[in-house]
């Protein structure tokens, strides 16, 4: 465990993914005699209901979550800054994915340890309005696939000078998701709302 500072955030302005995942399940959690919750890796809870993942460093020290796949050099393109459409709308070609790296592991453990559930270092890829957010490994197996967790949609919302933010809404279990959650949740159940606030521009 290394509970660290959000050093993903500068000033007072908290850059990374800002989600509470699902809250009922949350209170579930909460509700059982056994029940545990415990946040890693830079997470940070931010409040009663949301946790902070910090923006991930990228190997190429660039201030924001990068792009793995290596289609783009950064993950805050000229053409994304705040209070702009997500490029790449419309029909005609395939839009271009960008991709949001964050770090933090929350795990939640219960019913003496038959329930387990971890939501680590997520990512988001951007397709045109629409984005997907997967996390590592649930049982981090060092082969282990990451897991594509909920989709959602995305738009620009309001930001403080010097920050883009993108607000997720229709927030939706995938059905590699459900799986996690023991099928309790049907895929389409929905999840918290999330927004993402990173560097205007990239800088
Ligand atoms: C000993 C095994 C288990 C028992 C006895 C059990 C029991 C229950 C009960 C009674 C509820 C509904 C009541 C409530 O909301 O408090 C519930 C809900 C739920 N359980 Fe379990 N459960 C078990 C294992 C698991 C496991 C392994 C998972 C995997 C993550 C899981 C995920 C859930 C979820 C997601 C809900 C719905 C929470 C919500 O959004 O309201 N449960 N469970």
């Amino acid at each position: 465990m290394s509970e660290q500072p959000a050093d993903g955030s500068t000033g007072d302005i908290p850059f990374g993914l800002l989600w509470g995942i699902k809250r009922s399940f949350v209170a579930y959690v909460r509700r059982m005699p056994d029940g545990q919750g415990s946040i890693h890796d830079g997470a940070v809870p931010l409040g009663e209901d949301t946790i902070l993942f910090p923006v991930a460093d990228s190997p190429a020290g660039e201030p924001t979550g990068s792009a793995p796949t290596g289609e783009q050099t950064g993950s805050v393109p000229a053409d994304v800054q705040a209070g702009s459409e997500p490029a790449d709308e419309g029909s005609g070609s395939a839009p271009t994915e960008r991709t949001w790296r964050f770090r933090g592991d929350v795990r939640f453990r219960g019913h003496g340890g038959m329930l387990f559930v971890r939501v680590a270092a997520p990512l988001v890829t951007v397709r045109g309005d629409e984005a997907e957010l997967s996390i590592e490994d649930p049982y981090a197996r060092p082969d282990g696939a990451r897991v594509p967790l909920v989709t959602l949609r995305l738009a620009p919302g309001p930001a403080p000078e010097g920050a883009q933010v993108w607000l997720g809404s229709d927030v939706r279990l995938t059905e590699a998701g459900a799986v996690l959650f023991n099928d309790v949740y049907q895929p389409g159940e929905p999840f918290e709302q999330l927004s993402v606030v990173l560097p205007a521009g990239g800088a």
